[in-house]
């Protein structure tokens, strides 16, 4: 058994910015109600006795349901419990934000008109990159694009004033149906105000998908949507900036569905590894309506193995992956140079954060003329520097971040940072560092130029122009680091249920397409958002030439055709399949999957856990062509990823720990015949690998590859995972304790502290917000937990309190605190701040209190003890201010 060794990558050719973990939001009051069978909503709503308004209706063919707001979201908990046992209700479940997954801004246009005019795509044929990864090209060239097909698409709107996304919106243009949903100002949290029209002119993330789509040749870059004879509907989901709650994802979804979408497409989501979660469960429906619905997988490969997104992660949707393209394209801003007193030269930049270039005139300076040394800049300037106000500094990118690189230029009096890269291509470069004007980043080879020029003891003076109105121009590199290989921030699968996700992979890294004309007409960005929008419109072709929109039958097509990729780390391909939680079933390659005459009845196999293990599985081959085949079956192993470091409940991050222990697998018949229009059942019998140590979790996974005798091949991605879900520990009682709202790290609080509350129900009122220290709770999840408890345990048995207190599940408790407990949780951490409310509505009396907390295993048994982890927090009194005199006391009530 050799250990493959795996080193973390630093800087990935396609790299996206690590936000914070984007664990989704409750948004406080807000319900979506779910009707048993159809209401009027307004009267619904007056039927809850005026506690509640209409926030939305959502009366759809697939979901007839309303999204309400509870006036009083103190008592909202206690009033949405009550409404769940109407029996007009079929469910009820709090209203969640979710965000666009983090991705990556490389380069954008400018507003001026582009001063060179790429070539045209040569001969007519596709020659765009991401094509010829996927053979999309080849339905270019064939005149297939897509035509009849309606692909609906749920982002940030669409600039289909853009010349190349048509110049208009409504029948008989490109963007021919839609909606805004939301409006400019919405950021998730305020009033959305809808209208007809989904023009994007402010973010930019759903021009640039819808781009990838549908973008018409008539742009100076060669861009072509992959399937632009499509029509695209627009459903305008986020204003300018913000995150958008799931009572306006499923109106969009449903309204997508109505509107006769034939694709739906989204690239949105956010942590969570359960395929149960509401939004998923919707998206899961309309697929299950015959309507394919690829999602983005997430931009969180960071954090490893078991980070699902949602709404990816729901059963029947289709999540993508994402590659590196095999060109890095940026977008640059033509400026110009001079070297001592020779003749002005011309070269390109990509502009930076801050990017106050306008005019700048300057020497370059270097504090090194080295230029292979990974770490230039790295350390403090040498006290000999002079002062470099005057100068532009030029230093070369890697091994620190730019804004240490920019930290120790600004000590010696920088104004402007111009970075040369140590990879192919350009990026935009972020470093806001007091003090700094502009950053800027240009190629190797400009950047390598310029040193041999300083060195040689001549003078550089670069003319920079302003980035947003200079003349901007297309330069492709290629990518030497990453090309094809799974990009560094795809996220992994599978869901906490050992469920297979993603599905398969497209370019996703590095990629071209239209953006608003306000924010520069082209830009180069990457993220699992740009691969998904392509994955719709390769169903788009599928669907022109099989003439079928069945998902499963796609889905399959799809999967057992895409090109399994060996795992690369952003610098070093190992030779090994990456695993399948990574990539799913690989790369696709649409016109293989197209005109497959061999179908396979899954798409992919699970074996599930040591515990719940089915080693035995069938799978259909059906022989469409017009002769016998006869198909041998086979066995690919993948790298096995290791969940958790040895002695650790958290799981490693990437690059998990790679082993090269495979499972072997036997068929049965291990080589079929297959008649024209015949069907066969093969058997696939899995042996788990041995001598893995189960309690980290190892997940092994691979391909059954079958190889046709007309010389077609084909593979069926599996995993499985050794050793039990249900072991995992899933509440990190280290990680989870009692700090205050004061404490910006946490710090925990000791023993027996009191907590001054403001009076029951005034804590966000501006005489309190931020004035009281609140006890925070802070629950660290090691694995995902479909239920997590928190509960109020009285401490003094004298107390009228504890006199009240029940007991659930063996804890003494008043109740549990607001907002819980909380279903289909991911992991990572949740800071939960404590005002003395429990989820009824009602206050703990001041008294001595501990919080306990109760997260539920995997696979475990909600209603039984022993399946949560527990841990308990110090105890703590409560005690209230009192109210001012004479200010209005509502009817809030202590219980007990
Ligand atoms: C850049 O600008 C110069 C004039 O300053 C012009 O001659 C040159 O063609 C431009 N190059 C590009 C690539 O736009
Ligand atoms: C364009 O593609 C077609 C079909 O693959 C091929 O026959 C033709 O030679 C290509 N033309 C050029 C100019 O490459
Ligand atoms: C630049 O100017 C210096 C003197 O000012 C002169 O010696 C040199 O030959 C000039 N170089 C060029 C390329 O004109
Ligand atoms: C440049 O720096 C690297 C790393 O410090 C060093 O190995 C190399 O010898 C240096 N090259 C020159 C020409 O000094
Ligand atoms: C694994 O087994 C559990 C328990 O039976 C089940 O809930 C889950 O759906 C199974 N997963 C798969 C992918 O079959
Ligand atoms: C906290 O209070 C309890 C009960 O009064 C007492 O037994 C315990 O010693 C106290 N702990 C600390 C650290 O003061
Ligand atoms: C604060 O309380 C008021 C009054 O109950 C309520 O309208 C508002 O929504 C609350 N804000 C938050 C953030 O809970
Ligand atoms: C109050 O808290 C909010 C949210 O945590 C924060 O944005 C704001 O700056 C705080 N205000 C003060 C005065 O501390
Ligand atoms: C228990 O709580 C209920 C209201 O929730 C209250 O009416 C009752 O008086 C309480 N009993 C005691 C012993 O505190």
């Amino acid at each position: 058994m050799v250990r493959v060794d795996v080193v973390t990558a630093l800087l990935a050719a396609a790299t996206v910015a690590k936000a914070a973990i984007q664990v989704p939001e409750v948004v406080p009051g807000a319900y979506i109600v779910e009707y048993e069978t159809d209401e009027d909503s307004a009267a619904f709503v007056d039927s809850i006795n005026g506690e509640a308004s209409l926030v939305k209706d959502l009366r759809f063919q697939l979901f007839k349901g309303a999204s309400i707001k509870f006036k009083n979201v103190e008592e909202a908990k206690d009033l949405a419990a009550a409404v769940g046992e109407m029996p007009a209700v079929k469910n009820i479940f709090p209203v969640k934000r979710y965000s666009i997954p983090a991705y990556t801004v490389h380069s954008t246009g400018s507003a001026a008109v582009e001063s060179i005019i790429a070539k045209r795509q040569a001969g007519g044929n596709d020659t765009f990159t991401p094509h010829l990864m996927t053979q999309v090209n080849k339905f270019r060239d064939a005149g297939i694009t897509g035509k009849g097909i309606k692909i609906g698409i749920i982002d940030t709107g669409t600039d289909y004033l853009h010349p190349a996304l048509g110049g208009c919106f409504g029948p008989g243009c490109l963007v021919s149906y839609g909606a805004d949903l939301v409006g400019d100002a919405f950021n998730g949290k305020n009033t959305p105000v809808p209208d007809s029209d989904p023009l994007d002119n402010c973010n930019g993330h759903g021009t640039h998908v819808a781009g990838i789509i549908a973008a018409q040749s008539n742009n100076p870059y060669g861009i072509i949507g992959a399937a632009d004879g499509v029509t695209l509907g627009s459903y305008r989901v986020f204003g300018c900036s913000g995150d958008v709650p799931n009572d306006i994802l499923i109106a969009a979804y449903n309204m997508a569905y109505e509107a006769g979408s034939d694709i739906i497409t989204a690239s949105i989501g956010g942590a969570s590894g359960w395929s149960e979660e509401p939004w998923a469960a919707v998206v899961s429906r309309i697929v299950a309506k015959g309507v394919p619905c690829v999602v983005s997988a997430g931009n969180d490969g960071s954090e490893g193995i078991f980070y699902a997104s949602t709404a990816s992660d729901g059963k029947l949707v289709t999540a993508i992956a994402s590659v590196d393209n095999t060109l890095s394209p940026a977008l640059l801003s033509n400026a110009s140079f001079k070297v001592a007193n020779g003749s002005s030269q011309s070269f390109g930049f990509t502009a930076g954060d801050p990017a106050n270039w306008e005019n700048v005139k300057l020497p370059l300076w270097a504090v090194s003329f080295n230029t292979t040394d990974p770490a230039n800049g790295c350390d403090p300037y040498p006290d000999s520097t002079p002062d470099l106000s005057g100068k532009i500094v030029l230093v070369r990118r890697g091994t620190c971040t730019f804004v240490q690189k920019v930290t120790n230029a600004v000590a010696k009096g920088a104004k402007y940072v111009i970075f040369y890269n140590n990879v192919g291509g350009s990026n935009g470069v972020s470093a806001k560092v007091d003090g700094i004007q502009g950053v800027a980043m240009v190629t190797a080879d400009t950047g390598v130029a310029w040193i041999k020029a300083l060195q040689a003891g001549s003078e550089v003076v670069v003319s920079m122009p302003d980035p947003d109105t200079a003349p901007s121009f297309l330069a492709n590199f290629e990518n030497v680091n990453t090309p094809g290989y799974l990009s560094t921030y795809t996220s992994w699968g599978p869901t906490y249920e050992v469920e297979v996700k993603p599905q398969f992979s497209t370019p996703g890294g590095m990629i071209l397409s239209t953006y608003p004309r306000a924010l520069g007409s082209y830009g180069v960005l990457s993220g699992t958002s740009m691969a998904c929008p392509l994955a719709a419109a390769i169903y788009a072709l599928m669907i022109n030439v099989r003439g079928t929109k069945d998902p499963k039958t796609l889905e399959n097509l799809l999967s057992a055709t895409a090109h399994p990729n060996v795992f690369q780390d952003g610098r070093t391909a190992y030779p090994i399949l990456a695993p399948v939680p990574q990539q799913g079933g690989g790369l696709l390659q649409a016109w293989d999957a197209a005109h497959a005459t061999t179908l396979l009845s899954v798409s992919s196999l699970s074996f599930n856990d040591t515990q719940h293990f089915t080693p035995v599985k069938t799978f259909d081959i059906q022989n469409t062509g017009k002769a016998a085949v006869t198909y041998s079956l086979s066995h690919k192993g993948a790298a096995t990823a290791y969940t958790f470091l040895g002695g650790s409940i958290t799981p490693d991050t990437f690059p998990n720990e790679l082993d090269d222990s495979i499972a072997s697998l036997s068929f049965s018949p291990s080589s079929v015949l297959v008649g024209p229009g015949e069907t066969k059942t093969v058997q696939v019998t899995a042996v788990a690998p041995t001598g893995l140590d189960g309690k980290r979790l190892p997940v092994y996974s691979g391909y059954v590859a079958l190889n046709a005798s007309d010389g077609s091949s084909f593979s069926l991605p599996y995993l499985g995972v050794v050793g039990n879900m249900y072991d995992a520990v899933v509440l990190d009682t280290k990680q989870t304790l009692l700090s205050h709202t004061y404490s910006t790290t946490n710090a925990p609080v000791g023993p027996n502290i009191t907590f001054t509350l403001p009076p029951p129900g005034h804590a966000n009122e501006t005489a309190y917000k931020n004035k009281t220290d609140l006890p925070k709770l802070l629950i660290t999840l090691s694995m995902g937990s479909s239920l997590v408890h928190v509960d109020v345990v009285p401490l003094s048995n004298c107390s009228t309190a504890a006199r009240n207190a029940t007991t659930v599940l063996g804890t003494k408790t008043l109740g549990e605190i607001d907002e819980f407990p909380q279903r289909w949780n991911a992991r990572g951490p949740t800071e939960v701040t404590f005002d003395g409310q429990l989820a009824d509505g009602t206050f703990v009396p001041p008294g001595r209190y501990k919080l306990a907390v109760k997260a539920l295993r995997i696979y475990g048994d909600a209603s039984k003890q022993s399946d949560y982890d527990t841990a308990e927090t110090v105890p703590f009194s409560v005690a209230y201010t009192a109210l001012p005199k004479r200010s209005l006391v509502k009817g809030y009530s202590y219980r007990g």
